[in-house]
């Protein structure tokens, strides 16, 4: 290790400190309710009150470290690099020093205490819109410390402007990104792709309202370099469980599984999976507002964290005892210093994780029984069957419906029912369990609040483009990911659009590249939209997509575009595609489980 995690926390500390910021220490993992975010997303989370304007005890420079928590990355972990709890290294201003300051501290930071090449460094900032200016200011300050003029990128707001979403009244504003090639070694590294994010400056000045930003009336810095992600670079590997957070919890892992971590595959990503929601569950329940597995809120996020720990631990083939044995080395060699309060709550924790482990046992011994049922159904059926006609083939799926069942009344996830099934030489019939889930969500939804009209907020002309824009993404979904993928969802302003989908895994860059390329094609053809109203039977047959409820009434509203596209849908549309423009995925992340979401724009 050329950089142990202890250093590491130090090292940041005594810059910070040696420029008069103060050490605030960590807050609770959990969110104080003020911005409705359940968990703390980012360090300056706590802060928010002061970035605002209050006065701050500690004075006006701060530094800490602080454990965040990310579940939208979820179905991502189990990779090289995801995390749900991440610590963040953070400094601030506020209302005191400014850009000047700020980009020569991380710059001084990042090539003379981390030893960082300032020639193969590239920075990103804010290339400007009608809220705030381009950000040249930075740009040159920059320049003028000794980055290469060719390695200043200027990027638009999806990039290089940092907010929490989903709150209002909340600070915001543009941020300077830093860069590293992820392979220091790597002779010509091209950006973006040889080189990672290693951390940013954001200069929050601005206040989110309803409907936009109104300056703040002075400039905060809000820095953020990610810790776990930090060490695994400054380390010099590509792996982020390879770094000294982890070493002794993988080799607990192999000696308990007689397996090992450098094999890859479902071994490796049951280790990283279980090392990940461990430390999460240590965090989580030895918080100080701990948090206890139920059924709602935090608790039913650390619930499934949990749950899916354990049976990752009987994948690999140890008993959810294993937990424990990982939580022990987290709570005393890795996290004893800087989280002394887990040492204090250490039986509680494991006992919590104990009990928890019981549950989930007793409920798959239950569900078990239930599963032992459908199997006994297919052999009865394939017995009958054979019996009547030798040249009968066998079935060897089980139903939709009855993995819905297994999900719905004893907590079976669908990957736990595929696994056992596998077990017995069948398979599950996915997209029936998927369409089981979703007359299921539709009826709770009806039940619960009446139909959202098409998740339109405005009817403006724009809004109109990115509603036609999500049936021409929801085809096209169709054809590169899989017939069952289907709209859970949309949200749409005139700046972008959202749009929810089912789906087990992240996208591939290769899949998102081919969907955009998808509707773009579609867009330069010129497709016609064409409205019919018809019989719900007519749209039935015809094979149009939406959701086939009571709801729809006798007669449906369809809309096709050329043969590409076919929905059920209250409009209104644009007349045809070529004037939608250039369709742009911006990002792609998990929305819930089992449901992407994707943020698209119009250019
Ligand atoms: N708020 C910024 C982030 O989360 C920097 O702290 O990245």
């Amino acid at each position: 290790m050329k950089i142990t995690a202890k250093e590491l926390r130090t090292k940041w500390l005594e810059f910070y400190k040696s420029k008069g910021h103060v050490d605030i220490g960590a807050v609770s993992l959990i969110g104080d309710g003020s911005t409705g975010v359940m968990f703390n997303v980012a360090g300056m989370q706590p802060l928010m009150p002061y970035l605002l304007g209050k006065s701050h005890p500690a004075g006006k420079r701060l530094c800490n470290v602080q454990g965040c928590m990310r579940t939208v990355d979820i179905d991502s972990v189990g990779d090289a690099s995801h995390f749900t709890f991440f610590e963040m290294m953070g400094n601030w201003s506020l209302g005191d020093y400014f850009k000047k300051e700020k980009t020569a501290w991380t710059f001084e930071l990042l090539t003379e205490v981390f030893g960082l090449d300032k020639d193969k460094l590239c920075v990103t900032v804010f290339a400007g819109n009608e809220s705030a200016p381009r950000d040249e200011e930075t740009a040159n300050l920059l320049i003028g410390l000794g980055i290469k003029p060719e390695h200043v990128y200027f990027l638009p707001k999806e990039d290089n402007w940092w907010e929490l979403e989903g709150t209002v009244g909340t600070p915001c504003g543009p941020d300077n990104e830093w860069f590293y090639p992820l392979r220091a070694d790597k002779a010509d590294p091209v950006f973006p792709d040889d080189y990672v994010e290693i951390g940013n400056d954001v200069y929050m000045q601005y206040k989110k309202t309803e409907t936009g930003y109104e300056p703040l009336g002075r400039g905060n810095v809000d820095t953020g370099f990610g810790f776990d992600r930090m060490l695994l670079f400054l380390n010099g590997l590509d792996d982020a469980y390879l770094t000294d957070l982890f070493t002794h919890v993988l080799k607990r892992l192999e000696e308990l599984s007689g397996k090992h971590y450098a094999e890859g595959g479902e071994v490796q990503r049951a280790m990283r999976i279980i090392a990940d929601h461990t430390r999460t569950t240590v965090m989580l329940i030895g918080d100080r507002q701990g948090v206890l597995p139920s059924n709602v809120g935090a608790g039913y996020i650390l619930r499934r964290i949990m749950r899916r720990a354990i049976r990752y631990c009987r994948q690999l083939g140890v008993s959810s005892e294993a937990m424990q044995d990982v939580a022990k080395i987290y709570i005393r060699e890795v996290y004893n210093d800087s989280y002394p309060l887990l040492l204090e709550k250490e039986d509680f924790i494991l006992e919590e994780i104990k009990k928890e482990a019981e549950r989930f046992e007793a409920t798959l011994t239950t569900g078990m029984r239930e599963f032992e049922k459908c199997l006994q159904g297919i052999a009865r059926k394939n017995e009958f069957m054979t019996k009547q006609n030798p040249a009968y083939v066998p079935e060897t799926v089980i139903g939709g419906k009855q993995a819905f069942r297994l999900f719905d009344t004893f907590g079976f996830p669908l990957e736990l029912t595929e696994e056992l099934a596998a077990e017995h030489g069948l398979t599950v019939d996915t997209a029936g369990f998927e369409a089981a889930f979703e007359e299921h969500r539709e009826k709770s939804r009806v039940l619960q609040k009446g139909e959202a009209k098409g998740g339109l907020e405005s009817r403006s002309e724009m809004a109109v483009k990115y509603h036609t824009a999500t049936h021409l993404l929801n085809a096209a979904l169709k054809v590169v990911l899989s017939p069952d993928c289907n709209q859970k969802g949309s949200n749409i302003n005139d700046e972008r659009m959202r749009f929810d989908f089912n789906f087990e895994r992240a996208m591939t860059p290769e899949e998102v590249k081919a969907v955009e390329d998808l509707v773009n094609a579609k867009i330069r053809e010129d497709l016609p939209v064409v409205f019919r109203e018809m019989s719900l039977e007519e749209a039935r047959a015809e094979h149009f997509v939406g959701v086939f409820d009571s709801k729809y009434g006798e007669t449906v509203k369809t809309y096709s575009i050329g043969d590409f596209s076919k929905e059920m849908c209250g409009g209104p549309h644009v007349e045809h595609t070529g004037v939608l423009g250039h369709f742009r995925i911006v990002k792609e992340q998990s929305s819930s489980a089992g449901v992407r979401r994707i943020k698209a724009v119009l250019e």
